[in-house]
């Protein structure tokens, strides 16, 4: 008896040693997953404060970033964005902007995101970074894993990686808000049709990479932007259908796209959260959320402070600033508030996986797989 148990004490003791010690971790060592962003103003966390552009395009002045930050990061928003938060779940430090100078240890990951950018190169041209060129510094960074670890554990990495893009809201509003002619040129499905398909032509360069797993937000409704409102004076401050309409198109098309690429391309994994049934709630029920309003900005001027004078620096300098963000759901004209962005990003990492809200997979699912 005594034999009999030190022994199976013994075997229980190396079979534990064994399973929790050093055979279990060398065949599945904890690998990092880094954390790639791209797209536009939503998530951009400062690249536009270092190039050649308008301050249309920069958040890099008061009062941007004062709840949080206490100084001006170049976010659009009083504080973190989405990606900040995500980072943050994912157990990561916030992931800086490519163009941040001296930044070259890219192990964590790297923002790409450009204020202003579109799928379309033509979209705010000669004022922001395309989705295009966002894929070429990409490159350079998939490039310095693959020097940095190796091939085989540089591949790796990036294939353990995740992709979060939000990108479409310029190229849909950048009609209504320049003196561009495109939507004369083309129609409504042939102009969504030319945005999904660059930004297809992006995913499958990241893919041929080795990137695997990717994270998109779908589009809100682009016309009841407070700056969007004000845009025709004769609507009274309702929502302009014309840039709706196209959200709506972009909204039907990406899931259909992303499918087929699921479908088409081998360990492709995806998560889509629909940005735009969780805004809306929150426009139509602030109280129920934690918010007093859904539809004016705390910050900018004239009705809806749909005029895009946050800071002062643009156009129209005089502005007003509401007392406390944390009861709005939208920061500028444009933007949101850094209390609503910790919320979707709640949802988007927590979320029922293959709900409505956000799927096939959620991004907790996503940094996950290995
Ligand atoms: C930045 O843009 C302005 C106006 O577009 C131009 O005059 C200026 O030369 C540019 N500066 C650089 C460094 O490219
Ligand atoms: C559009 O063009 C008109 C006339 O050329 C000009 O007055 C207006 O400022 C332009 N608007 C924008 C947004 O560029
Ligand atoms: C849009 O234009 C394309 C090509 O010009 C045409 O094939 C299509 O039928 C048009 N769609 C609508 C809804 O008018
Ligand atoms: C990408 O956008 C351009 C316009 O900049 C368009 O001509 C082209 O057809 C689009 N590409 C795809 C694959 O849709
Ligand atoms: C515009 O809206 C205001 C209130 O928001 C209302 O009092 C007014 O009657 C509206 N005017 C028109 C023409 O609909
Ligand atoms: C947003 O969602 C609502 C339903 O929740 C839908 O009726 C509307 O068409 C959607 N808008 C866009 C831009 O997808």
């Amino acid at each position: 008896m005594g034999r009999l148990s030190s022994f199976l004490i013994f075997f229980f003791f190396v079979f534990f040693i064994n399973a929790t010690c050093c055979r279990g971790r060398s065949q599945h060592p904890k690998k990092h997953v880094p954390f790639f962003i791209f797209g536009d103003s939503f998530l951009d966390a400062g690249n536009n404060n270092y190039i050649n552009t308008s301050t249309l395009d920069q958040a890099n002045f008061w009062p941007y970033g004062l709840t949080y930050f206490k100084f001006p990061t170049g976010r659009f928003s009083d504080g973190r964005l989405v990606s900040d938060f995500i980072a943050k779940r994912a157990k990561l430090p916030l992931i800086p902007p490519f163009l941040q100078p001296g930044f070259r240890q890219y192990y964590n990951g790297v923002n790409f995101a450009s204020s202003g950018a579109g799928a379309l190169p033509e979209t705010f041209q000669g004022f922001v970074i395309d989705l295009k060129t966002q894929l070429s510094n990409y490159y350079k960074v998939a490039s310095w894993f693959r020097q940095k670890l190796g091939n085989d554990e540089g591949e790796a990495t990036i294939s353990r990686a995740v992709h979060l893009f939000s990108i479409g809201s310029n190229d849909y509003t950048s009609p209504f808000l320049t003196n561009s002619t495109v939507l004369k040129h083309y129609n409504d499905s042939t102009y969504v049709g030319m945005v999904i398909g660059n930004l297809t032509t992006v995913i499958k360069g990241i893919y041929r990479r080795g990137g695997r797993k990717f994270a998109f937000i779908n589009l809100p409704e682009l016309g009841c932007l407070p700056a969007m409102r004000i845009i025709k004076s004769e609507n009274n401050g309702s929502c302009l259908e014309e840039a709706t309409r196209l959200a709506t198109l972009h909204n039907q098309a990406l899931p259909k796209v992303l499918f087929e690429l699921e479908k088409r391309l081998k360990g492709f994994k995806y998560s889509l959260f629909d940005f735009n049934s969780s805004l809306r709630q929150r426009m139509q029920h602030p109280s129920k959320y934690g918010f007093k309003e859904g539809e004016t900005a705390c910050c900018g001027s004239g009705k809806y402070r749909g005029v895009f004078s946050c800071g002062g620096k643009r156009t129209v300098k005089e502005f007003q600033l509401c007392k406390n963000p944390k009861e709005y759901v939208f920061w500028d004209s444009f933007h949101l508030t850094e209390r609503i962005y910790r919320q979707l990003a709640d949802q988007m990492w927590g979320g029922k996986s293959n709900s409505h809200d956000v799927g096939p997979y959620n991004l907790k699912n996503l940094f996950q797989f290995h």
